[in-house]
């Protein structure tokens, strides 16, 4: 795993989007995995003011969302769906059905799980993925446990991480408990990873991830794995790396 610091979650966002954005304009083939949650958003803004201000177009790019919640349509407010179209599908040129996510309204969601993993495969699979963490070590909505070679499926959340997410939903409303997410087999199929990561909140889970052994109990640390990962930190969340990390750089 190739370690970055920066300042703060702007210089993430910042340096992620330039990692997005060189891949968008050089690619040869395959998809762009998206990830929802807070800490991505700066990624977003900056893409965006990229489309605006430099032009960069998304208009022939498969995007792939990682997961979604279980009885949510992709019209409901707290769908990942829609998060996605509100916060950067509709604020670029990137045509509606070129964002795919799992349908959590699926009757049959073992068979909707099989046709995700299909439809990334058809588009020559993902060729760079974005992904958060979650404070207990999740990637995807892969919880502790999860198995490291696991496709497409539906998974149970864990109360820490409803109550982590308690945030995008109404007050008042139940978060769901069960979602669907690639599984960490098909993060680890994607041949670039870039993993956003700021704040004091998932600095444990960043040095479990990074510097601790291999093990399902922290799902991101399947990335070690991964040979062509990139982990984008500001100080806070690195602030409980032993290792030194390099020195700034371009992702
Ligand atoms: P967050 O979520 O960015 O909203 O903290 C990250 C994740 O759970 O992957």
């Amino acid at each position: 795993m190739d370690i970055v610091v920066l300042e703060d979650p702007v210089a993430v966002g910042a340096a992620g989007a330039d990692a997005i954005a060189r891949w968008v304009e050089e690619r040869t083939d395959g998809a762009l995995g998206l990830a929802t949650g807070a800490t991505p958003m700066p990624v977003y803004e900056a893409l965006v003011h990229r489309h605006h201000d430099d032009g960069l177009s998304f208009a022939g790019v498969r995007c792939f969302l990682l997961d979604e919640y279980v009885g949510l349509s992709t019209r409901d407010p707290c769908s990942y769906a829609r998060f996605i179209r509100e916060r950067f599908a509709n604020l670029v040129d990137l045509p509606e059905d070129h964002v795919l996510g799992p349908d959590g309204m699926a009757e049959d969601l073992d068979a909707e799980c099989r046709s995700y993993e299909d439809a990334i495969a058809a588009t020559g699979g993902i060729a760079l993925q974005l992904l958060g963490i979650g404070a207990n070590g999740h990637i995807g909505f892969n919880e502790p446990g999860a198995s490291f070679g696991a496709a497409t499926h539906v998974e149970e959340l864990t109360a820490r991480t409803r109550g982590d997410n308690a945030r995008f939903f109404p007050p008042g409303t139940t978060v769901p408990s069960r979602v669907v997410t690639q599984g960490i087999g098909t993060i680890l199929r994607a041949r670039r990873i870039l993993l956003v990561a700021t704040g004091p909140a998932k600095a444990e889970a960043v040095v479990r991830a990074v510097e601790g052994p291999m093990t399902t109990a922290v799902p991101a640390s399947a990335l070690q794995r991964h040979a062509r990962t990139t982990v984008l930190l500001d100080r806070d969340a690195a602030a409980m790396l032993q290792r030194p990390a390099r020195p700034e750089r371009r992702p």
